[in-house]
């Protein structure tokens, strides 16, 4: 069912950063907000109440308002204090994170608002990213269900949790592109597109925050890595990053527009250097860009030491250089590296950062505090925190979350049968194999807050109950990393003896995913490629389930196993999910958010590439080139162009069929979009639309997620050869037509154009309807002057 589709390496395009630029420039991101809401760190009974406060402190205290450490276990070099309880009472201290209970934040906020002199009380944060206690899939699952609603509702129950235990403050939702699998922060975001991005940042944001940030069961959500760090050259953690002014308005920002559009309350500044200035002393992006242009209102935290990272940058040459210059770019809070603490008030003291601008950062974390309704209740009821998790209405939501994050590779039929999957309740005995078949440790992913692995359910404990331990024959066959022959025989004789085969491969979640872990290699690790082609070998009928933070390089398999499934890494509830998955209760609808490599030489790799101008279009890239015409194209000698499976690809047990597609305009006026655009308009209009009838021709009801994709040419820029524009989740029983409709304004057109403003130009405009990003059907519409 692959659809080879063919793809060219992007031309760079070399446009600095610099430049001044007017104030509220409208993008794409803001434009599309259509559920943007007000800053709720606003309000003038706040105002007055931090302006008489800010009064009252005294410098040390201001400065000990943008300070903030890691009170509990370290997720980075450990901060060398322990004194917190001190520095607390003297004021010295805005916030903390890595606490987790009720009860241990409790007794700090104590201390800051019964025993500081001011009785400002502590914010406390940690790293929620896809789950507090209840995990659901990690974020690039959650993005392939491609349902925002659905996003909106696991981070709603992250934020029920979170905040019983006394957190209100998250480090999520991580909106960085990633185009590179080596990057093992893949794992963490929404995949490579800027418009599926956008959608994904504001659910999130929405979902933390709730309808009112001083619930006490809503949490401040944090938009983060700030900005480009997904862009890591090579897909070596926290390396250098190089991105033109065009592309990074474009793909990299609009995540976060969206997420600041969202009323995100807080953001955080990157680790990368970008274009050679370091993303947490860069005035470009965090004045220019994030308080000028999009009047974002929140508090400015720096990511884990990068205050102090700014000396291995080396664009400081020593602490007090480097805090004045993360201070002055606009970062208000410094994570850990105390030199905010040490220095800032010295430096306001010798002139060098003006008193004005401390207030300016004391007054944004002051309204976060407000905001939350910190200062009316800053104690978590620690009565109520256990009951709090693992609430039933959240695990069954972890389980709908973990089927819908499923994508389903290859589904081929096994000696000329029906495909492998769903599985038949014929099949007497099923071997299950594998090191992540019965695993509680990696299921939850990378970055799992409280997650424990007594509360996970995995495939084996799901199978037995399912069909009976009589017809599970489980054997793991290798360790993630290593393992023996006698397991390897075992596994052997497991599945020779057995109807059919269940592999559970894969990476191990904590070490090989997430933050500083990106790999060279994307292949399996270990022995379990040798496991799979030595069971795949005993003609078993097979399915593989992958595990993993990112796409695998896995060619061999995708042609010898039957059946392929993405499972990511499914949180708590993967063995129920996955179950009801193989055996048809559920009809798999997840779809790629990623494109999916052959080879790691392909990286980066992603759909919405430029064309180059020599596309290597109409030409067979399977094998090396045999004449001129194949060879200077550009194109690999030794490797397809094309993904092995592309964004926006996944399989279900149904066929849909994609017919009748309609505009209801050929011809659009780039004046009349543009004066749309400029006008100020905050929500999408409808310039025109485009709609497709879709059919389910099989046998059983499914959902399909319909994508809208548009090309630009005849522009004075070029445009990606295909960008996603809209998208749509619909149900359909057998047989069942829909009509989806697309409708597209002015900003679906737009792009960053020479003049350094997002615009609409004359253009031929291509647009598909599609299942996904290499297929469907195109109708052609012209913009005209
Ligand atoms: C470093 C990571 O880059 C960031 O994502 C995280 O929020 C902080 N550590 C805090 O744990």
């Amino acid at each position: 069912m692959t659809t080879m589709m063919l793809r060219s390496t992007v031309v760079a395009c070399s446009l600095m950063c610099c430049q001044p630029l007017p104030a509220q420039i409208p993008s794409p991101a803001a434009i599309r907000s259509t559920a943007a809401i007000p800053s709720q760190l606003t309000d003038a009974n706040s105002e007055r109440k931090l302006e008489a406060l800010l009064q009252k402190m005294t410098l040390d205290e201001k400065v000990g308002q943008l300070v903030q450490y890691s009170a509990g276990q370290t997720t980075g070099p450990g901060t060398g204090r322990t004194d917190y309880d001190d520095m607390i009472r003297k004021g010295e201290v805005g916030a903390l994170f890595n606490i987790t209970t009720a009860h241990d934040i409790n007794a700090y906020q104590r201390i800051a608002v019964e025993q500081s002199r001011l009785h400002i009380p502590l914010l406390f944060g940690l790293d929620v990213i896809h789950g507090f206690r209840t995990e659901f899939p990690i974020p690039l699952g959650m993005a392939s269900s491609w349902d925002p609603e659905l996003i909106e509702r696991t981070a709603r129950v992250a934020a029920r949790e979170a905040s019983a235990s006394g957190i209100r403050w998250t480090f999520s939702p991580m909106v960085d592109i990633a185009r590179d699998a080596r990057w093992g922060r893949i794992s963490e975001g929404s995949g490579e597109d800027p418009y599926l991005g956008a959608a994904m940042a504001r659910a999130y944001v929405r979902g933390y925050q709730g309808a009112r940030l001083d619930a006490t069961d809503s949490i401040a959500a944090c938009a983060k890595h700030y900005v480009g760090y997904g862009a890591a050259e090579g897909g070596r953690d926290y390396n250098a990053v190089e991105l033109s002014e065009r592309t990074l308005r474009q793909f990299y920002l609009p995540p976060f527009h969206a997420a600041v559009d969202a009323g995100a309350a807080t953001l955080m500044s990157a680790f990368n250097s970008l274009n050679g200035v370091p993303s947490s002393a860069n005035p470009f992006t965090l004045k220019q860009i994030l308080r000028k242009e999009w009047g974002f209102q929140g508090l400015v935290d720096s990511d884990y030491t990068a205050v102090a990272e700014l000396v291995a940058h080396g664009v400081a040459n020593d602490g007090p250089t480097a805090a004045r210059k993360a201070f002055l770019a606009g970062v208000d809070m410094d994570m850990v590296s105390s030199l905010y603490h040490e220095n800032l008030a010295q430096l306001v003291r010798s002139r060098e950062v003006p008193e004005m601008d401390v207030d300016e950062a004391v007054r944004r974390v002051l309204r976060v505090k407000f905001a939350l309704g910190l200062f009316e209740h800053p104690y978590a009821d620690e009565t109520r925190e256990a009951a709090a998790m693992l609430q039933p209405e959240s695990l069954s939501l972890a389980r709908t979350a973990a089927e819908r994050s499923l994508v389903l590779l290859k589904n081929a039929s096994f000696s000329g049968g029906a495909p492998v999957l769903p599985l038949s309740n014929k099949a007497r005995t099923i071997a299950l194999i594998g090191p992540l078949a019965d695993d509680i440790y990696d299921m939850p992913g990378s970055s799992s807050a409280q997650g424990r692995p007594e509360d996970v359910i995995t495939l084996r404990m799901a199978l037995t109950q399912r069909v009976g331990a009589d017809r599970v024959r489980y054997a793991k066959g290798s360790e993630i990393i290593g393992g023996s022959e006698e397991q390897l025989a075992e596994a052997l004789k497991t599945a020779e003896q057995s109807d059919v085969v269940i592999l559970a491969l894969g990476e191990n979640a904590p070490e090989m995913t997430g933050e500083a872990a990106s790999r060279a290699y994307l292949g399996l690790p270990g022995r379990q490629q040798q496991l799979l082609e030595k069971i795949t070998a005993t003609g078993k009928p097979a399915v593989l389930l992958l595990f993993s933070g990112r796409p695998l390089t896995l060619p061999w398999a995708f042609e010898h196993v039957p059946a392929v499934l993405a499972a990511w890494f499914p949180g708590v509830q993967a063995g129920p999910a996955l179950v009801r998955t193989i055996f048809g209760e559920t009809n798999p609808s997840g779809k790629l958010v990623v494109s999916w490599p052959r080879s790691v030489g392909q990286e980066p790799l992603y759909y919405n590439a430029l064309s180059t101008g020599r596309p290597a279009v109409a030409i067979d890239l399977t094998h090396p080139p045999r004449n001129g015409d194949e060879k200077y194209t550009s194109r690999y000698i030794d490797e397809q162009n094309s993904p092995q499976f592309p964004f926006g690809y996944g399989l279900s047990y149904t066929e849909y069929r994609y017919g009748n597609l309609q505009m209801d305009k050929t011809q659009l006026s780039a004046k009349a979009l543009n004066d749309e655009l400029h006008g100020g308009a905050r929500t999408a209009s409808k310039a025109m639309t485009i709609s497709a009838e879709i059919t389910n021709i099989g046998t059983q009801a499914g959902e399909e997620t319909v994508q809208l994709y548009v090309r630009l040419r005849g522009t004075n820029i070029a445009q990606p050869v295909r960008a996603l524009s809209g998208f749509q989740r619909i149900a359909l029983a057998p047989g069942e037509t829909r009509k989806v409709t697309f409708a597209l304004g002015a900003e679906a057109f737009a792009f960053w154009n020479e003049q350094n403003r997002f615009s609409v130009e004359p253009a031929r405009v291509t647009l598909w309807v599609s299942p996904d990003s290499s297929r469907g059907s195109e109708a052609i519409l012209q913009i005209t002057n």
